[in-house]
């Protein structure tokens, strides 16, 4: 393959620093590169610096926080976006956004190549790989730790020899993170068996070690997004940020479980997703209390293909879209406030409430005053259960 000008997706790690040389030498190509901020908390300084000196063309980058916020993930909390009843899509949800800002600046520059770091065993590699072709077919993507099989000995190796300045902190594991969630995977946790050292953890504090008091928080949603802590109004980001600290020093957070990757391979998944599964518990529970029974079952499947669709790389699947048009128009009346307690790694909602609120106590109370008229019940029990019974006694005659 020859390519001219690439643009490679930097993260400053191991894999991508390697890349920079890498793709310079195999190719003979420029290569520029991309950080994205998604809320990862790293020193995107020291990032760039090291980008140059290794040798990228010119380095870019993108604080795109609150795009994804808005764009990625409150489309997800409006969807309930879990794969696998789990994990709420953090990485998955990344993806997309950093594929998008590849060819725009693919574009800018007027490369015909992007590459990034993913292997040739995730869902990463897809989910790039699909989203660039989606946007433009003409641009090529290398992905050099799939399609050279890199291991880390052979890119140490390689960094040593070409005396790159690659990031000291060298983990055990495969970390993805973003505001919606830090991915742990590889070394000590591929024994799915055993628990999960401390050192995995850096968001959630253990349970118990966990303040010995609960604490309580109301979260307001408007139209299926939150918008407010306690009363007061956040702006998205600092709203997630915030939801991460809290849920996370009071032990919220942690997943641990078997996931099922596209390619086939069945993973040990760590996840630290505080805010997320704060957020999620609320919504669902509000759009119990304002949701027509009919419209959460139709809401529950059409949750599980999104889910599906994000996890497998296809974000920009028009299903997709039409799915998001559906979940929109029930989120209108998803508005009001839910209350939390968090307690040593529980999360509990504790109170909800909404102008929309489909909860009528003069028809559920157990009090005498009720509206509900009792005597309607026999004769919708005699309909409902019409068939079964029918069913049971001709059946039973014709059997016994
Ligand atoms: N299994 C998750 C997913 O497919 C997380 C992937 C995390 N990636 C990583 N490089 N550790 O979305």
């Amino acid at each position: 393959m020859s390519v001219g000008k690439v643009v490679l997706a930097y993260s400053g790690g191991l894999d991508t620093s390697v890349m920079i040389k890498w793709i310079q030498e195999k190719y003979s190509a420029e290569v520029y590169t991309l950080t994205l901020d998604l809320g990862q908390r790293d020193d995107f300084r020291e990032i760039e610096e090291r980008a140059r000196k290794i040798g990228s063309k010119e380095h870019f980058f993108v604080d795109a926080k609150s795009e994804f916020v808005e764009r990625f993930i409150f489309p997800a909390i409006k969807a309930n976006g879990f794969y696998e009843g789990k994990y709420p899509l953090s990485t998955a949800l990344g993806r997309p956004l950093i594929a998008e800002k590849l060819v725009d600046v693919a574009h800018k520059v007027g490369a015909d190549a992007v590459a990034h770091g993913s292997t040739g065993k995730g869902n990463d590699q897809v989910r790039f790989d699909i989203t660039v072709r989606a946007l433009d077919p003409e641009l090529k993507v290398l992905a050099p730790v799939r399609d050279w099989g890199l291991s880390r000995d052979v890119e140490l190796e390689y960094a040593k020899k070409w005396g790159l300045p690659i990031s000291e902190s060298r983990s055990k594991y495969s970390i993805d993170q973003n505001l919606w969630g830090r991915s742990v995977e590889s070394g000590p946790l591929e024994d799915p068996f055993s628990e999960p050292e401390d050192d995995v953890y850096e968001w959630v504090t253990p349970p118990e070690r966990a303040p010995d008091r609960p604490e309580y928080l109301t979260l307001t949603f408007k139209e299926g997004v939150p918008v407010a802590l306690d009363g007061e109004r956040r702006d998205p980001v600092s709203m997630i940020q915030a939801l991460n600290a809290i849920a996370g020093r009071n032990g919220v957070g942690l997943v641990d479980h078997i996931e099922d990757r596209l390619v086939g391979i069945k993973s040990r998944e760590v996840y630290e997703v505080p805010a997320a599964l704060t957020v999620l518990e609320a919504h669902r529970d509000l759009e119990k209390m304002t949701l027509t029974v009919h419209e959460l079952a139709v809401k529950a499947e059409l949750e599980d293909v999104w889910s599906r669709l994000v996890y497998n790389g296809l974000w920009l699947e028009p299903l997709r879209r039409h799915i998001d048009a559906f979940i929109d128009s029930t989120q209108r009346v998803v508005s009001g406030d839910v209350r939390l307690k968090f307690y040593k790694g529980h999360l509990q909602v504790v109170g909800r409430r909404s102008p929309n609120s489909l909860y009528r106590l003069e028809m559920s109370t157990y009090a005498r005053e009720s509206k509900f008229n009792q005597q309607l019940a026999v004769g919708f029990i005699e309909l409902w259960g019409m068939q079964t019974i029918t069913a049971n006694s001709v059946r039973s005659r014709a059997s016994g």
